[in-house]
């Protein structure tokens, strides 16, 4: 038994959760300013929190620790252990930066949100953890400010340099909607998901590791490219731009224009979701996917596959690799009712032809 009372000696006082999320459409735009338009998952992190009254900090998560014990330390004293207990660290570490009065707290953290699934696991992460602290010590925090914290947990003190997506996902989004996001001004709007759709997700079985380089990466591709450009951002471009844009060099070329078709193509999705227009929503995410694969180069052989699998099936509206790629899952939109059916039976294709183990994470 690894509940609150066995690791901690006491009952929890606080309790919070924050979701995963899948990415509709609108991929690698939010740190370039771009837009975004993320959805929450069923699946969640939930933290069971109790204040101490010294310094000390005592965590254990579920997901990692189920055989190994409590991981200890002191406020004040956070260092990169190149572990989960990295983003409590980063949290707490960020919030004393901020002035935020935090003594110590024992945390048990469980989740059902697949770790390097593409789901965005460790803003779920932050983002249950800094609910609970919000309450347990009533620090005046609200949910934007939750969100950019969040990303400064991973870029300031984890290294990854991920965009506001995920934060303002896990802190904001909610089922059944979808948070068209502003990733420059943050400004929101929440769609309400179109009927005659089932959402599927399917995990590849691949798992990524964002801090690993490739992501990083890429960023820097779209800084280079901002910079022979002459803007701020790559949002600063459009189409009207693209005789500019081809003319960089590889690959810089065509990382830019996948930015730029992709903001285009978030805009046609939303026009597209308020008309109800489910025909050409699934020809956007179909193109979204292309362009991911050929010209951001981020998909996989594996994902490749699922698509492609999905897309010669007559209920599925379009399908594409969601979150920052190498690895992780595919968003799809099926016709409604159909979404378990047809989720069974591409998983059991792409298990057959890849030799891997996908796993359907909706519909549950
Ligand atoms: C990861 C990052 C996000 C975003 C996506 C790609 O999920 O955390 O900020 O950049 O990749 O759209």
């Amino acid at each position: 038994m690894n509940d609150f009372q066995t690791l901690f000696g006491r009952a929890p006082s606080f309790q919070a959760e924050a979701p995963g999320r899948v990415n509709l459409i609108g991929e690698h735009t939010d740190y370039n300013g771009g837009f975004v338009l993320p959805t929450a998952i069923p699946q969640v992190t939930r933290v069971e929190l109790a204040c101490r009254d010294d310094r000390v900090v005592r965590a254990w998560s579920e997901t990692v620790d189920a055989d190994t014990g409590v991981t200890t330390y002191q406020l004040g004293q956070e260092t990169l252990r190149r572990a989960w207990i990295d983003f409590i660290q980063g949290v707490t570490r960020l919030l004393q930066l901020d002035g935020f009065r935090l003594r110590g707290f024992d945390a048990r953290i469980e989740s059902n949100v697949p770790l390097g699934s593409g789901l965005s696991s460790s803003a779920a992460l932050t983002v249950a953890l800094m609910r609970a602290l919000r309450t347990a010590f009533d620090f005046e925090l609200d949910d934007v400010s939750i969100a950019r914290l969040g990303q400064r947990v991973e870029n300031e003190f984890v290294g990854a340099r991920v965009g506001i997506m995920d934060p303002m996902a896990a802190s904001l989004a909610d089922q059944g909607t979808a948070l068209f996001l502003d990733c420059r001004s943050l400004e929101f709007e929440r769609m309400p998901l179109p009927a005659g759709v089932d959402l599927i997700v399917l995990n590849s079985g691949i798992s990524h590791q964002h801090s690993a380089g490739d992501y990083n990466t890429r960023r820097l591709e779209c800084e280079k490219a901002c910079a022979l450009l002459g803007v701020q951002q790559l949002r600063d471009l459009s189409i009207a731009d693209m005789e500019r844009v081809v003319a960089l060099p590889e690959p810089l070329c065509r990382r830019a224009r996948h930015v730029i078709t992709e903001n285009e193509r978030v805009g046609q999705a939303v026009a597209a979701m308020r008309a109800g227009d489910l025909i050409k929503l699934g020809e956007l995410f179909c193109a979204s996917h292309a362009s991911m694969r050929d010209d951001y180069e981020v998909s996989i052989p594996e994902i490749d596959l699922i698509v492609e699998l999905a897309r010669k099936d007559p209920e599925v509206f379009g399908a594409r690799l969601t979150g920052g790629g190498f690895g992780g899952s595919v968003v799809m939109l099926a016709r409604a009712g159909t979404g378990r059916n047809v989720a069974e039976r591409l998983a059991s294709a792409y298990a057959k032809r890849s030799g891997k183990q996908p796993r359907i994470l909706v519909p549950t």
